[in-house]
């Protein structure tokens, strides 16, 4: 017998039907309260509010669970093959050796941006916030690959998407060079996807960089990491915008624009701007902590807390061995490791982080990695756009298949003047 939830108001009594998920989630259907009631859920910020069924990814925060597909994260650390776990998030299974070998194929061919796009890089300010050149650059893709803005069917979507994923890093490394004031250095097609990323990034015309295997293995992993993440805020965004059947790259471009935020994807560049302060003499460990602490202070200990991890970010875990594996690797100490450490050790003994179970989430520790590739801080949240890419392709395309989707328009309660009359200017 299905299970039922009771609603009582004043004099009316309902029955709601109780959906339960494969992993035993329950939630209450209220898709006719509103006809049957008048009355509305007030939920704000949505954090008790399922907007969707899907089988992309499960997140358990009371446990520290995530799983790509029913496969746990910890299964892609040994030789991390971000294409690959692109493929599984979006196909829904992982990608026989020819279906990995053709998609890699469509990667390679889809990789140069059309001059056209490549020559308004020379016109940005070279002082230019990166993810406002990939969230425009995304949308721009619209305007050379018009063909791919009505997405019908499997072909269209997996070609508009090997363009969407090889062209995004195109798109971040011509940025970066921009930045640098360097020629841009063009895509080598014999190069694997995360080496062709930082060749782009850092070879120079008269000296190719060569990547390291170990800074390969950490980047694909740093990439699948940050793959999917269920109804994130910006994957919510892009399927709020692809639910009104808006094409997947305006779609995607909404979701740089949402992972941007210094709260979501933008937390790891925060992070180590933070962990700097501290290695400068700025700010000490304790002081971070009793800032964090202090309501006034408008101070967040970025990189910890989550809406769903009530318990160690997984992701976390991981992003902190692979730290050490690569700074080992390359030789290389740096201290931002170490102050990263002490202030979760500070943070994880004090009473008001763990009374509200906040521990380090997914940006702690990547920005560590990240600045031990080489990379940039301005150019962390680019890497998890490039990385989260595959995950807003995947909703994107679950919520275009679903039948029954239909334009997302939440409802509000009202709290504004009551009905008013006009008064004419010469009246006020
Ligand atoms: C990502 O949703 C996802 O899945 C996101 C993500 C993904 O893969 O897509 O996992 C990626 O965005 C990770 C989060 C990165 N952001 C940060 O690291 C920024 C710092 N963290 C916080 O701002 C906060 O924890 C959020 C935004 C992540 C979550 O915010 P919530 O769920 O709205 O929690 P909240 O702000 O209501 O906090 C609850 C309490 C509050 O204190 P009280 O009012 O109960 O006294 O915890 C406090 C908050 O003040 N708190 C913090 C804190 N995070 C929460 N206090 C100090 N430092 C923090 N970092």
């Amino acid at each position: 017998m299905a299970e039922k939830a009771t609603l009582i108001v004043g004099d009316q009594r309902i029955e709601l039907p109780v959906i339960v998920g494969s992993e035993g989630e329950r939630a209450v259907d209220i898709t006719t309260l509103r006809q049957q009631t008048g009355l509305v859920t007030f939920d704000p910020s949505l954090g008790n509010t399922a907007v969707c069924k899907s089988e992309i990814t499960f997140v358990d925060g009371e446990r520290g669970i995530l799983r790509y597909r029913g496969i746990p994260i910890e299964q892609f650390t040994n030789k991390p093959n971000f294409v690959e776990v692109a493929w599984l998030l979006i196909f829904g299974h992982l990608p026989s050796r020819d279906e990995l070998t053709e998609f890699s194929h469509q990667l390679t061919d889809n990789e140069l941006l059309h001059e056209g796009l490549k020559h308004q890089f020379q016109h940005i300010p070279v002082d230019a916030p990166p993810m406002a050149i990939l969230s425009a650059m995304l949308n721009n893709l619209a305007c050379f690959h018009q063909e791919f803005l009505a997405v019908e069917d499997v072909e269209s979507l997996t070609a508009a998407a090997a363009r969407l994923i090889s062209k995004v890093r195109t798109i971040a490394a011509f940025s970066y060079r921009r930045s640098q004031g360097l020629p841009l250095i063009y895509p080598d097609p014999n190069l694997r996807y995360c080496a062709n990323l930082l060749h782009m990034m850092f070879s120079l015309p008269y000296r190719q960089y060569i990547v390291s295997p170990e800074v390969e293995d950490a980047l694909n992993l740093v990439f699948i990491l940050h793959a999917d993440h269920e109804q994130n805020c910006s994957t919510s965004t892009v399927r709020t915008v692809g639910s009104a059947r808006a094409n997947l790259f305006a779609s995607c471009a909404a979701g740089v624009s949402a992972l941007w935020g210094p709260l979501h994807g933008g937390a790891n560049v925060e992070v180590v701007r933070m962990l700097e302060r501290i290695h400068e003499g700025g700010l000490s460990a304790e002081e971070c902590i009793r800032l964090a602490k202090d309501k006034e202070s408008g101070f967040r200990l970025f990189g910890f807390g989550h809406r769903v991890y009530k318990n160690y970010d997984p992701r976390a875990k991981i992003l902190q061995g692979t730290c050490e594996r690569v700074l080992g690797s390359l030789n290389r100490r740096d201290p931002l490791l170490d102050i990263a450490r002490k202030l979760e050790e500070l943070a994880l003994q004090d009473p008001y982080f763990v009374e509200r179970r906040l521990y380090p989430n997914v940006d702690f520790y990547s920005g560590i990695l990240l600045r031990a590739m080489g990379i940039p801080t301005d150019m962390f949240t680019v890497c998890f756009a490039i990385g989260r890419l595959p995950g807003w392709i995947a909703q994107w395309k679950e919520q275009h298949e679903d039948a029954d989707s239909r334009i997302i328009r939440p409802r509000q309660v009202y709290t504004g003047p009551n009905q008013a009359d006009y008064v004419p200017i010469d009246q006020r």
